[in-house]
């Protein structure tokens, strides 16, 4: 049985990232195809989704109207610090076990485990939710060509009410298009990496232009009146607080605890560390390349949507869709929705893509059963990881309702990014001479601020998201200590 708080040697970690994956023995390694473009396309491919283009309206209507700007401001800096903690890992540690790996060489396999476990629920939870928003989008741009796409299959059978924490039946069967995204995107990712990347490409071209066309064709409308609404009849950029977490401050920064869902995925960049060609180099281009572009649209987009239409009027699904008929140019109107459909396409593609890399690494390890390494001989994929991932994923899209899912998706990636921060000091005292092609700034104040501030933003989220947490973490310890504790691999280093 492995000590439970057995460290990972990060000459061994380098050693597998040398090989590419295949140091115990595995005959096959990942393919190293990815360039630094390739890895800032993967991260505002995962990046830009559903966050930009249906929370931001709740966001600004709810909590903090016009302000709803600055909340992406604070969640970018939340992000930034969280960011600069990642690229200096994965530059120091290029594995593809993310956040799971860089938890075994600094804080021990025990928070590993949980870590990778806890990765579920970014990667996994957050394909389905976003494949479920997919679906719902598709069905309204159906429905634009008059194509009414029958009700019973296009959403889940089920509804839960978070009040009365009951489920209830909603007549419905399947949704049957968040099971056919995840299918094909499943095939994709099989079919080898760099067909996989070239995908994405193309799709993170059309979701870059769709954002910069609709800020371009939104901003002439822009007028500082469109301030003005019920709660804030003095038009303020940040309205008067009308209660805990209601505008004001305090709105703000609840605010950013909404919209910080629109930030993840750029930490989904280090999982490909081992399909890179350079990965020291290239990592921390991908993961800080990504986050910086994403942060200035972000801020861009919500400035000038709060100023062409008021922001009591925004929530709403489809916000996007809202500010393109208010600016007057409504024509634009479909284009706009199927660049959203694009968009969220390559989230769900670069999370499908991370949790398998998670999870092979994981079962390189000895925590997961050892078929989930393999890597196909030709196609050079984590095939059987990814393939069960998706058919997980298909299965929960096809029946949840993204209600219940959402916030679970920024809880364990808060909790994530928290140790990550934290595992990054540990490892300049454990091991300041190694190797560290990227290196954080002032990482003594970055550090610490990128734990605190994700476990701030833990705080802003509902007590039901958090017994979740806790119920998810309490089965993932039932199986590590009836699986991974006893067939781990790793030799005790501490
Ligand atoms: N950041 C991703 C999105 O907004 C998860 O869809």
């Amino acid at each position: 049985m492995a000590n439970f708080w057995a460290r990972k040697s990060t000459a061994d970690l380098l050693d597998e990232a040398a090989q590419g994956g295949g140091a115990n023995g595995e005959a096959q390694t990942l393919k190293r195809t990815l360039s630094a473009l390739n890895l800032v396309a993967l991260g505002i491919g995962g990046i830009i989704g559903a966050g930009i283009f249906v929370l931001t309206g709740h966001a600004a209507a709810s909590y903090a109207g016009p302000a709803v700007a600055l909340s992406f401001v604070i969640g970018a800096v939340a992000c930034a610090f969280a960011g600069l903690c990642y690229a200096e890992m994965s530059s120091a540690v290029p594995v593809s076990g993310s956040a799971y790996t860089y938890a075994y060489a600094t804080l021990g396999e025990f928070v590993a485990w949980i870590i990778g476990w806890d990765l579920i629920l970014e990667y996994a939870v957050g394909a389905t939710t976003v494949a479920i928003g997919w679906s719902g989008y598709v069905v309204s741009f159906a429905r634009d060509f008059g194509l009414d796409l029958p009700t019973q299959f296009v959403s889940s059978p089920l509804t839960y009410d978070p009040a009365g924490h009951a489920w209830s039946s909603t007549g419905a069967i399947l949704n049957v298009p968040a099971i056919i995204v995840i299918v094909v995107i499943t095939a994709l990712l099989v079919a080898g990496i760099r067909e996989t990347a070239r995908f994405n490409n193309f799709i993170v071209a059309i979701k870059l232009i769709v954002i910069v066309l609709f800020i371009v064709c939104a901003v002439r409308a822009f007028d500082t009146k469109n301030w003005i609404a019920p709660s804030n009849p003095a038009g303020n950029f940040i309205p008067p607080n009308a209660g805990p977490g209601i505008y004001g401050w305090s709105g703000m920064m609840r605010g950013a605890a909404v919209v910080f869902f629109a930030y993840i995925g750029f930490d989904a960049v280090s999982t490909a560390a081992q399909e890179a060609k350079t990965p020291m180099r290239d990592m921390p281009i991908g993961i800080l390349g990504s986050l910086a572009i994403c942060s200035v649209l972000y801020v861009v987009v919500s400035f000038v949507l709060t100023g062409i239409v008021p922001y009591d009027r925004l929530n709403v699904p489809d916000p996007i869709a809202v500010g393109i008929d208010a600016a007057g140019v409504g024509f634009l109107s479909p284009l706009i929705k199927l660049g959203i459909i694009f968009g969220l396409t390559s989230v769900i593609l670069v999370m499908l893509l991370a949790q398998p890399r998670i999870f092979r690494a994981m079962a390189h390890d000895g925590l997961l059963p050892e078929v989930a390494a393999s890597i196909h001989p030709t196609l050079r994929t984590p095939h059987v990881a990814t393939i069960w991932t998706g058919a997980v994923v298909a299965v929960l899209a096809g029946l949840l309702p993204i209600g219940l899912v959402g916030e679970l998706v920024s809880i364990g990636t808060l909790f994530a990014f928290a140790v990550v921060s934290l595992g990054v000091l540990v490892l300049r005292i454990n091991e300041p001479e190694l190797n560290r092609p990227f290196k954080a700034p002032a990482i003594w104040l970055v550090g610490p601020a990128g734990a605190a501030t994700s476990l701030f933003l833990m705080f802003s989220l509902p007590a039901d998201t958090w017994v979740r947490l806790a119920v998810w973490l309490a089965i993932g310890l039932v199986i590590y200590f009836a699986y991974g504790a006893r067939r781990s691999r790793v030799m005790v280093h501490s």
